[in-house]
């Protein structure tokens, strides 16, 4: 995959590219990312990238002329643009996968207080990363590049992923490694007993009863087998005592 990211400050990228699993899936070529500057696009004498907006109103909107510039220089027939914006619909773990099926992703970062709305014209998709306001979209867009990247063919190990909070559809159960005690705080004996099938019911109990707390809304979305279905009835029972 090829990622091509337009920001003004390709500089917030140095950890990120350099470092761990994303800095592995580059040096293996499982992923190449390029970092354009679009403010090196701009007609403007002074440098300028935004500009006060027509009507009047706070604030400063990016301009369309170097981002779109600097895009159409880059885009090519397969190539599918995101706008990182906290205007669009919110990012979920569905969409990191959808976007594992391009070939050439082009994100574009804002910053400032908004765009000029015909960027929007040359955008496939507008993605939020969540319901609060950021002061740019280049933490969002790493979130998306990190989300991918680590779902592309090689990066980490399969198995991985698939047992993610979320790819399922529930959150994940508790897990545990050495030491067996840790001031007081011993590993569930379930865990420790070679029992497989017990192993999977526990982990399964847990999985529910973590996402019945913590994300109601998950479970509501959820096709819940019959075995599911009888221990959540059974957690909501034993919460109603409470
Ligand atoms: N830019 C600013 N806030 C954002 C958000 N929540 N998601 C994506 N891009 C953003």
């Amino acid at each position: 995959m090829k990622i091509d990211i337009l920001t003004l400050f390709p500089e917030m990228f140095d950890g990120f590219l350099n470092t761990s699993i994303i800095k592995r899936a580059i040096d293996a070529n499982i992923v190449e990312i390029h970092l354009h500057n679009f403010r090196e696009y701009t007609l403007d004498k002074h440098l300028h990238v935004d500009d006060t907006p027509y009507g009047g109103g706070a604030g400063m909107l990016l301009s369309v002329q170097p981002v779109i510039d600097c895009l159409k220089a880059i885009k090519q027939a397969d190539s599918h643009v995101i706008l990182m914006s906290p205007q669009g619909p919110r990012y979920t773990q569905k969409k990191a996968s959808a976007l594992t099926r391009f070939d050439h992703l082009i994100l574009i970062c804002g910053h400032y207080e908004g765009f000029d709305e015909r960027i929007r014209t040359y955008c496939d998709e507008e993605i939020s990363i969540g319901d609060y306001v950021l002061t740019g979209g280049e933490l969002a867009s790493q979130i998306i590049c990190d989300s991918v990247i680590r779902l592309l063919d090689g990066t980490i190990r399969e198995i991985s992923h698939q047992e993610d909070s979320y790819s399922s559809g529930l959150l994940e159960y508790p897990q545990y490694t050495r030491p067996y005690e840790y001031d007081h705080l011993v590993v569930p004996e379930v865990l420790i007993s070679g029992h497989h099938e017990k192993i999977r019911k526990w982990r399964l109990e847990k999985s529910i009863e973590k996402t019945y707390h913590v994300r109601p809304d998950l479970l509501e979305v959820y096709p819940l087998t019959d075995e599911m279905k009888q221990i959540l009835d059974k957690i909501k029972k034993e919460d109603h005592r409470k």
